[in-house]
């Protein structure tokens, strides 16, 4: 199960190429810190998304970002947009927002962590997480020029050159990335090197069926291998998601059928978890019919949000998908109206099937308790009254203060600003025995 596949040499080759080619590079960085924001820019990342109807002419162009000239140091600290994707009533539907592009590839202060933790996924796990196969050489290929593109063009500061592109330097990572042909790794490398979003890559073969035929997913969260996926119908791979048939299935194809490169769209799915770690959360490590431990205390419990895009790519008409999980505690939320006792009604009102779905089962007992005080707590401080009726944010799928924010200085939680980096890291440490047996467990079936 544990192989040390060619991507592993992959993932370790490369950095040392071409590094006397950088030594001017503060020059150029002092140019471009003078530049101002764009008209464009200002205007262009504050805004609540409007809901996705609508559909481009098919041969739009893509969207082009515009730059954003943060500096390493400032993505250090810097936090992506809030989301609460909390919906009440809860029905499975496709839920998505138009997308502006320049947060298809968002940056925050874990950047740094989430691009360690691919390589050590990688690494440790190899194909399970990473894979393409035949008949997608050229979307993977146009997926990492469309990544490249992405990250220079929107962080001129943290993705920098001296050659016109053909090296680039990953100023956070401090890695050198060499695009002079041949490759020297898998498209599907350069991108995990860039992004910190995992990266499906789906075809329309002949007959008309969508397939996943590539994939960099090293952050599934739950307990499904990459491998088993690729090949697959998107009806196969959706299999156990409640309501797909019905609710999803349908609106998916439509939606499919006319999304031009011009039509980039987000949502957010969420989930509950007492950890913080990207490959294999705790909730999904429990055997079936487990529930977590009664020491695990209350405040320990985190919202992960699977902040999800879609965009097709114009020469190759593949539909790439991302997933980018970010975590909000309940505590940092405990204070924004209603978030408590909307959390509270979902895990125990949401439709059967999400329920089981997403183990809410395995924990809401125990934190229920929590959440009353929660509730409570804010009818006393006059956020919510008891009657105040559960239901969707008005700023959904953002926080409140999103509007106080702006993709320079970023949106942290101004009543509890939040780091969980440290926590992170020993999360990985411990955990590692525990997905190794999962992963046994997962293949035993
Ligand atoms: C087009 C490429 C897509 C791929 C490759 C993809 C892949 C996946 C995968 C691997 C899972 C996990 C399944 C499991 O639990 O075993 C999943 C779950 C799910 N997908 Fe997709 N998906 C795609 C598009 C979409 C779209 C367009 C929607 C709806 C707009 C969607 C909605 C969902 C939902 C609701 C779940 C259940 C987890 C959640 O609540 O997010 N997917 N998808």
């Amino acid at each position: 199960m544990v192989e040390s596949g060619n991507v592993y040499y992959l993932l370790g080759a490369g950095s040392a190429v071409g590094v006397t080619l950088y030594l001017a590079r503060n020059h150029i960085k002092s140019v471009l810190l003078n530049n101002n924001k764009t008209k464009s820019e200002q205007s262009s990342t504050e805004k609540v998304p409007k809901k996705g109807k609508y559909h481009s002419d098919a041969n739009a162009p893509p969207p082009e970002p515009t730059p954003l000239y943060i500096t390493p140091e400032q993505a250090k600290t810097r936090d992506d947009r809030p989301w609460r994707p909390f919906r009440f009533p809860y029905h499975q539907t496709m839920s998505i927002f138009k997308l502006d592009v320049n947060h298809w590839l968002d940056m925050d202060k874990y950047y740094y962590q989430y691009i360690k933790e691919k390589e050590r996924v990688y690494h440790s796990y190899g194909s399970d997480n990473i894979g393409s196969l035949p008949g997608s050489e050229e979307a993977c290929l146009e997926l990492m020029e469309m990544v490249k593109h992405q990250m220079i063009t929107r962080y001129p500061l943290l993705f920098t050159s001296e050659d016109d592109y053909i090296h680039v330097k990953n100023e956070l990572t401090g890695e050198i990335l060499d695009f002079s042909l041949p490759l020297k790794e898998d498209p599907l490398v350069y991108v995990s090197k860039m992004a910190k979003e995992d990266f499906y890559v789906v075809l329309k073969g002949d007959d008309g069926i969508h397939r996943l035929m590539a994939a960099a997913v090293p952050f599934p969260g739950g307990s499904f291998g990459i491998k088993y996926k690729l090949g697959k119908t998107l009806d196969v791979i959706h299999t156990e998601v409640p309501y797909y048939e019905t609710k999803l299935k349908p609106s998916m194809e439509k939606w499919f059928a006319k999304m031009s490169p011009a039509d980039l769209v987000e949502r957010a799915s969420w989930y509950i978890s007492w950890d913080h770690r990207l490959l294999l959360n705790n909730v999904y490590a429990l055997a079936e019919g487990d529930k977590v431990q009664s020491d695990v205390q209350p405040t320990e419990f985190n919202v992960r949000v699977e902040r999800q895009t879609l965009r097709r790519l114009p020469k190759s008409n593949a539909i790439i998908f991302t997933n980018h999980p970010v975590f909000y505690s309940i505590e940092e939320m405990k204070d924004e109206p209603l978030v408590p006792s909307l959390i509270r009604k979902i895990i125990y009102e949401a439709p059967e099937g999400i329920i089981k779905y997403k183990h809410f089962d395995s924990f809401r007992d125990h934190i229920l308790p929590y959440l009353d005080s929660l509730v409570e707590r804010q009818i006393e401080k006059g956020l919510i009254t008891a009657e105040t009726p559960v239901k969707t944010l008005p700023t959904y799928p953002f926080a409140h203060f999103m509007k106080d924010g702006d993709a320079e200085t970023g949106w942290s939680n101004p009543l509890y600003p939040n780091n969980y980096s440290e926590q992170l890291k020993k999360e990985i440490i411990e955990g590692q025995k525990m997905e190794v047996e999962v992963y046994k467990r997962q293949e035993m079936v």
